[in-house]
């Protein structure tokens, strides 16, 4: 995992903002053949604006990855499907934007929200639910030290289609990736 901390350094994981729409929209809608049939990101004001509104109701924490020195927005990392007590647990959701995919950024930033998903949200488990064909998840999920724990058939609909998921996870008290303090 060497080389997730390495490029920790050149992100920073923050909470998705009203005034990110026009770059969000424009960064989704170039990406949309590399995130097709994996996620759905929001591609309208209206569907941003309920895409904001899930972060204020406490469900999700929606947030960018971006470059620590220009601030670009690189990607995006999202805890889903919060649930407390007892579970206290998440989903999470993620994708890179096309001009930054393949160096590192995305593993850098997951595992950013996974160290504040299990210190900040007192999460103790999230999920990644991940298709069999989708290998740069898969890859990206076994880098940060995630288990599979089996396969879910027609789990969830994406594009009009039930698809089979593999289910992934990692606990609070599993190796976490490393992040540099500071
Ligand atoms: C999954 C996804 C986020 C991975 O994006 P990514 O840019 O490949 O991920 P990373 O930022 O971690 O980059 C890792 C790759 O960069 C390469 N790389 C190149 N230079 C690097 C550097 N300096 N440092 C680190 N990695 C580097 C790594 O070798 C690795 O390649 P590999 O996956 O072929 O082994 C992206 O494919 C995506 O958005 N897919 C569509 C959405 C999706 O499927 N979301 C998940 C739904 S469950």
């Amino acid at each position: 995992m060497g080389y997730v901390t390495d490029c920790v350094s050149q992100v920073v994981l923050r909470p998705v903002l009203a005034a990110d729409e026009r770059s969000f929209l424009r960064l989704a809608r170039e990406s949309r053949d590399l995130h097709d049939p994996w996620v759905r990101l929001p591609s309208t004001s209206k569907s941003f604006a309920t895409y904001l509104s899930r972060s204020e109701r406490g469900v999700a924490a929606c947030m960018v990855v971006c470059l620590k020195n220009q601030g670009d927005i690189v990607g995006m990392v999202n805890v889903n499907g919060i649930v407390r007590d007892p579970y206290q647990r998440g989903i999470l959701g993620f994708a890179v934007f096309l001009p930054y995919i393949g160096r590192g950024y995305m593993s850098a930033g997951v595992s950013l929200a996974i160290h504040h998903a299990f210190t900040n949200l007192d999460l103790h488990r999230l999920e990644a639910d991940i298709q069999p064909q989708n290998a740069a998840s898969l890859r990206l999920v076994r880098r940060l030290g995630f288990r599979k724990e089996g396969l879910s058939p027609g789990f969830i609909k994406i594009a009009g289609c039930w698809r089979d998921h593999e289910r992934w996870a990692i606990t609070k008290d599993m190796e976490l990736p490393a992040v540099p303090q500071g």
